[in-house]
């Protein structure tokens, strides 16, 4: 094995830096692309449309792929706060449903953004992996 010394452990960090810089993570590198083509949308669900699930769903919408097609709460106000996002971000308003297993039922959502309280966590998060969805819970 390779004695690691000052000198070259400040030689390969000074590399991984640089790779790193070279190598961003692919939905950055889209953002920075300009105006995402069809193929390229990632669809989101959003379940549990409070404080954080709007912030998320913001910081989601600062890249341009993404768009929000389903919003789901059990909280009409809420639900209403999310569609506002969306139209303020210029996006299509999403469709609305209280019941978060609808969003799973849909063949056109790739990921699911679960804000829903900590007790609200498990389930729809364990539901989404097994109706093949990706999740940021
Ligand atoms: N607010 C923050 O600054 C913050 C920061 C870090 C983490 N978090 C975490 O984010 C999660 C949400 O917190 P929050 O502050 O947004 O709470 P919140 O009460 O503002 O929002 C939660 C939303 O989930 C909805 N909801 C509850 N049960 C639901 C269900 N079964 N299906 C659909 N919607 C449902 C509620 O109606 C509400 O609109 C928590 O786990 C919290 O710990 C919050």
């Amino acid at each position: 094995m390779e004695k690691i010394n000052r000198r070259n452990f400040l030689g390969k960090s000074a590399l991984a830096a640089l790779a790193v810089g070279t190598f961003d993570a692919p939905f950055i590198r889209v953002a920075r692309a300009g105006e995402p083509g069809a193929n390229d949308k990632i669809r989101l669900g959003l379940i549990g449309c409070g404080g954080q699930g709007q912030v998320d769903l913001k910081c989601f919408f600062l890249n341009p792929e993404v768009e929000c097609v389903v919003a789901c709460d059990v909280d009409e106000a809420q639900l209403a706060k999310a569609v506002a996002i969306c139209a303020d971000h210029n996006r299509k308003p999403p469709d609305t449903v209280r019941d978060f297993r609808r969003v799973l039922d849909r063949k056109d959502v790739d990921v699911v953004l679960i804000a829903t309280p900590d007790h609200w966590h498990a389930l729809p998060m364990v539901m989404a992996a097994q109706a093949g969805k990706d999740v940021y819970v």
